[in-house]
C-alpha cells in the first residue's frame, strides 16, 4: 500500500456528490470538495490501483460552499451535499438528470430546472433509525456513517419533524427503562434493531414501529402506553419481526401492540391511510407538487381509463379519480393494496379498482385499453416486458415518475421509439442528499 499527497483542484462533482480530481492521469473522487476548490488530496494505492482518496487540507473555498446547518454533517451519512448552497444543489440535480439521460439513453433533451423546497429542512415524514448501545450501555439511535455500518448517534436530525425527534427521545428512554436489549449486528444478539416513526403532515399523528428480532418483549403493552402518555400524538405501536441476518430493515410480519396500525394524512382533498409496510412519499411538503406535475402532464379527460402502475396505497390514482372515468391501480405489496382499497372507500371514490399483482405480470395478461398510464416504479425501475406491453397498449399519454435517473434513462431508451419525450421535470424530494425524483411526460407517436 502506498500513500501520496498531492495539491490539486477539483474539476467537477460526480453523481454521488463527490469532488472529481485528476492526479497523475488517475481520476479520484473525494468527499466534501467542490468544483474550483484547491486541496491537498491523499491517495492510497493498493497493488498499483487507486484504493481510496481523501481531502487532507483545503486551501480555497468555492463561492457555492455553505456552512452545513447540521452539526452531525458530514460524519452522518444521511446527507451528502449539505456543504453546497441549496440553489446549487438544485442546479446539480438538474444537470445530473440531463447527463444521465445522455449517458444511458443517448437522449439530448431539455431538462426543466429542479423544483425545490422553500425551506429545505424538517421535511421527512418517515425515519427509520438503527438502535445500538453507546459506551455507557445506553440505547442510542441515529444514522450510519457513509458506506459503513458505524452508527452516528443523533439527538435531532434537521431533516425529520420535531415530533419524530421528540418520539425518538422518549422511545430511547423507555427502551432503557424496560431493559430491552439493543441489537448487536456482529454477535447477532439483542432485540431492538430499528425504530420506525411515521408522522402526518399536520404533525398531529404518529405511528411507531419497533423492528425487533423476537416479538416477546416483556411488558410491551405498558411500554406502548408509557410512550403514548409521553407523546399523545402516537396513535399506535406496532412490532415488526425481523430475525434474519440481513441489511433489509423490515421483516415481513407486523404485530399490533396497542392502538391503531395506521395514521391518516391528506393529499389534495383526499385522506390516505399509512401503515408500517406501505409506501408513502417521504417528503410531505413536496407530495402535492410531485403529484400535481404528474396530473398536469397526464392531461386527463373525463372519458379516460387511467392505469396507476406501481400504485402503492393508490395516492396518485385516487388524486386523479374525479378527472377520469375509471382508475385501475396495480401494486405488489398486499398491505398497500388493502390500504388503497380502504383509501378509495373512506374518500367515497367508486370508480377506482386496485389489484395485488406484479406490475409486469398484470400487464402481460391485459387486454384493457388504457388511455393514460402513470407509472411510479421503485428505484430499480421497470422491466422490458412491462415497457413493451405499454407500447402495445399505446396510451395517449404516459407519465413516468422516477426516483432514480439511471433506471429512468434505461427505461426511456426502450420507450423512445414509440413515445415523444415532451417534458422532463426533476423535483427535489430529498434536499441535501443525492436523490432526485423526476417526472417525465411522454406522448404516443402516431404511426
Ligand atoms: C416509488 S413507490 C410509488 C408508490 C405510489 N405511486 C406513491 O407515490 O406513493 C413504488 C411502489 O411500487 C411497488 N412495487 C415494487 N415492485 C413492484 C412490482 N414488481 N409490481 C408492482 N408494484 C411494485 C412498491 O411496493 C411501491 O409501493
Amino acid at each position: 500500500m502506498s500513500k501520496r499527497v498531492t495539491r490539486t483542484t477539483c474539476i467537477g462533482l460526480d453523481d454521488f456528490g463527490k469532488g472529481i480530481v485528476r492526479i497523475d492521469n488517475v481520476t479520484a473522487f473525494v468527499s466534501n470538495l467542490l468544483p474550483g476548490e484547491e486541496a491537498d488530496v491523499a491517495t492510497v494505492f493498493k497493488y498499483g490501483k487507486l484504493d481510496h482518496a481523501k481531502v487532507e487540507k483545503r486551501y480555497t473555498s468555492s463561492p457555492d460552499r455553505v456552512r452545513p446547518i447540521c452539526p452531525y454533517y458530514p460524519k452522518c451519512g444521511g446527507c451528502q451535499i449539505m456543504h453546497l448552497s441549496y440553489e446549487k444543489q438544485l442546479e446539480y440535480k438538474t444537470n445530473k438528470v440531463k447527463e444521465l439521460l445522455h449517458k444511458f439513453a443517448k437522449l439530448d433533451i431539455d431538462v426543466l430546472p429542479c423544483v425545490g423546497l422553500e425551506d429545505p429542512k424538517r421535511f421527512r415524514n418517515k425515519v427509520q433509525k438503527p438502535v445500538r448501545y453507546n459506551g455507557r450501555h445506553e440505547a442510542v439511535a441515529g444514522f450510519y456513517e457513509a458506506e459503513s455500518h458505524h452508527l452516528v448517534p443523533i439527538k435531532d436530525c434537521l431533516m425529520e419533524s420535531p415530533l419524530s425527534s421528540k418520539i425518538t427521545k422518549a422511545l430511547l428512554a423507555l427502551i432503557n427503562k424496560y431493559h430491552y436489549p439493543c441489537y448487536d449486528e456482529d454477535r447477532q444478539t439483542g432485540l431492538i434493531r430499528h425504530i420506525l416513526i411515521k408522522t402526518t403532515t399536520d404533525q398531529k399523528q404518529a405511528l411507531v414501529t419497533l423492528i425487533v428480532t423476537d416479538e416477546n418483549l416483556k411488558g410491551r403493552m405498558n411500554f406502548a402506553k408509557d410512550l403514548i402518555h409521553q407523546c399523545p400524538e402516537v396513535v399506535g405501536v406496532v412490532l415488526n419481526i425481523n430475525s434474519r441476518k440481513t441489511n433489509v430493515i423490515l421483516g415481513e410480519r407486523d404485530v399490533k401492540v396497542y392502538g391503531h396500525t395506521r395514521i391518516c394524512d391528506q393529499i389534495f382533498q383526499n385522506k390516505f391511510l399509512i401503515s408500517t409496510q406501505s409506501f408513502y412519499q417521504t417528503n410531505s411538503r413536496q407530495i402535492e407538487t410531485l403529484y400535481g406535475l404528474a396530473i398536469e402532464f397526464a392531461q386527463l379527460k373525463k372519458e379516460d381509463v387511467l392505469l396507476d402502475a406501481y400504485c402503492g396505497t393508490g395516492t396518485i390514482g385516487l388524486s386523479c379519480a374525479d378527472k377520469v372515468k375509471e382508475v385501475v391501480g396495480v401494486e405488489i405489496v398486499s398491505d398497500a393494496v388493502h390500504d388503497a382499497i380502504t383509501n378509495a372507500k373512506i374518500n367515497g371514490i367508486t370508480n377506482a379498482h386496485f389489484y395485488k399483482d406484479d406490475a409486469t405480470n398484470y400487464m402481460l395478461k391485459q387486454d384493457k385499453k388504457f388511455d393514460v398510464i402513470i407509472m411510479d416504479p421503485p428505484r430499480k425501475g421497470s422491466t422490458p416486458e412491462f415497457l413493451n406491453a405499454v407500447k402495445k397498449i399505446a396510451p395517449r399519454k404516459l407519465v413516468y415518475v422516477s426516483c432514480d435517473p439511471v433506471t429512468l434513462a434505461r427505461d426511456l431508451a426502450l420507450l423512445k421509439d414509440s413515445f415523444t419525450i415532451e417534458k422532463v421535470q426533476p423535483v427535489d424530494m430529498f434536499p441535501n442528499s443525492l436523490h432526485v425524483e423526476t417526472v417525465v411526460c411522454l406522448q404516443i407517436i402516431k404511426k
